[in-house]
């Protein structure tokens, strides 16, 4: 009996050893800068990507939504596009507490999670990517962000945001199939753009690339973490396959792994920073990783779409009026400038809110 306690106690102290060095600096070879994992950093970005999901435009551009809380107070909303024809929602803007620019991507939001997760399965390394020999992603994810609304809409809001508050960081989030694009999102910045300060933090993101291109995006874009979250099924898809490793699929690095240690009331959550090979072995690669819901809750924070699942979205007609503009294929960008504050109607009610 007394025996077990303290042995309960024993484990439990070394669990709370265990975590308690979260901050984990490490040597990149290439920069010579030590980068490391910030904890905090990665419990605000999860909600910058959970804010992504929410359809009811009014309080998400003027940030009022019930997600729009807490760790992200007094964000500015600078552009939130949706690419109607690929139901596609993104959003750009600025928060003065990071001193940064942040881009968030929202997950799929097609009628169900696990069609888009058994579809994984099967997705080919058949797009090129430019710029990069031999370096192969899935073409969906690709267009996603390259071949969209999306693209021009972000780039054009990250010019005006730098060109009014000057050289801010950028970081670039986003869950799921918005974790590919935000990977996407910073690479293009990165490269075409030529931004030196791009971070990227995902959360159970799938793998988009091959081994070639996973070491060009590594290169460049090195402050980069993958988070995953214990069973979570999404980041062991597209398969990777440890016998070919140069033909599959594989992770860029590094991925932080999130997993519960302890039993009965002695739960703990543990956060493994992994190797900076993008498939460590002793991180999520082992476990099975079968679990959905592990999928839609990360750090305590929800994942998808608080109401339904689908591509439908409201928005107040008198600020869609000030700033919305639609494309002729039905696509909605609202923009505003960073210069000029945001005009706030009177009641910002999702009840007067059209539907499209
Ligand atoms: C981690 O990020 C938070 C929020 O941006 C920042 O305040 C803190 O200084 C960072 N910590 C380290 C060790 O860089
Ligand atoms: C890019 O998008 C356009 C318009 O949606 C489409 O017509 C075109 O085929 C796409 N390009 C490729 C290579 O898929």
């Amino acid at each position: 009996m007394e025996r077990h306690r303290w042995l309960k106690v024993a484990i439990f102290a070394c669990l709370v050893a265990f975590s308690v060095g979260r901050e984990f600096r490490l040597n990149h070879k290439h920069s010579g800068d030590a980068i490391s994992f910030n904890h905090t950093l990665a419990e605000i970005l999860v909600q910058y990507a959970s804010a992504a999901y929410i359809s009811d435009l009014t309080e998400l551009f003027t940030w009022t939504c019930s997600r729009c809380d807490d760790l992200t107070q007094g964000f500015e909303v600078i552009e939130l596009v949706v690419d109607v024809q690929h139901c596609l929602q993104s959003y750009v803007g600025v928060a003065k507490s990071l001193n940064a620019i942040v881009i968030a991507f929202r997950g799929t939001q097609e009628n169900s999670i696990q069609n888009w997760i058994e579809d994984l399965y099967w997705k080919q390394l058949d797009q090129m990517y430019p710029g990069m020999p031999d370096a192969m992603v899935h073409h969906g994810f690709y267009f996603a962000y390259h071949n969209t609304t999306i693209r021009p809409a972000i780039v054009s809001a990250v010019e005006r945001t730098r060109k009014f508050y000057g050289n801010l960081d950028i970081m670039v989030t986003g869950h799921s199939m918005g974790g590919a694009m935000a990977a996407f999102c910073g690479l293009d910045l990165a490269v075409s753009h030529n931004y030196q300060n791009v971070q990227v933090i995902t959360f159970g993101q799938p793998r988009i690339g091959n081994a070639v291109f996973a070491s060009y995006y590594s290169n460049i874009v090195p402050n980069t973490f993958r988070v995953t979250n214990g069973n979570d099924i999404v980041p062991h898809l597209p398969p990777f396959y440890s016998y070919f490793p140069r033909k599959t699929y594989r992770h860029f690095p590094r991925e932080v792994w999130l997993y519960d240690v302890g039993f009965g009331s002695f739960i703990y959550q543990v956060e493994k920073v992994c190797d900076g090979s993008g498939e460590d072995p002793s991180c999520s690669r082992s476990v099975s990783g079968k679990s959905v819901s592990d999928h839609l809750v990360y750090y305590g924070v929800e994942l998808s779409s608080p109401a339904w699942r689908s591509c439908r979205f409201v928005m107040d007609p008198p600020l869609a009026a000030s700033y919305g503009m639609t494309d002729p294929n039905g696509n909605r960008v609202f923009s505003r400038d960073p210069e000029i504050p945001l005009i706030r109607l009177k009641e910002p009610s999702s009840l007067g809110g059209k539907s499209w």
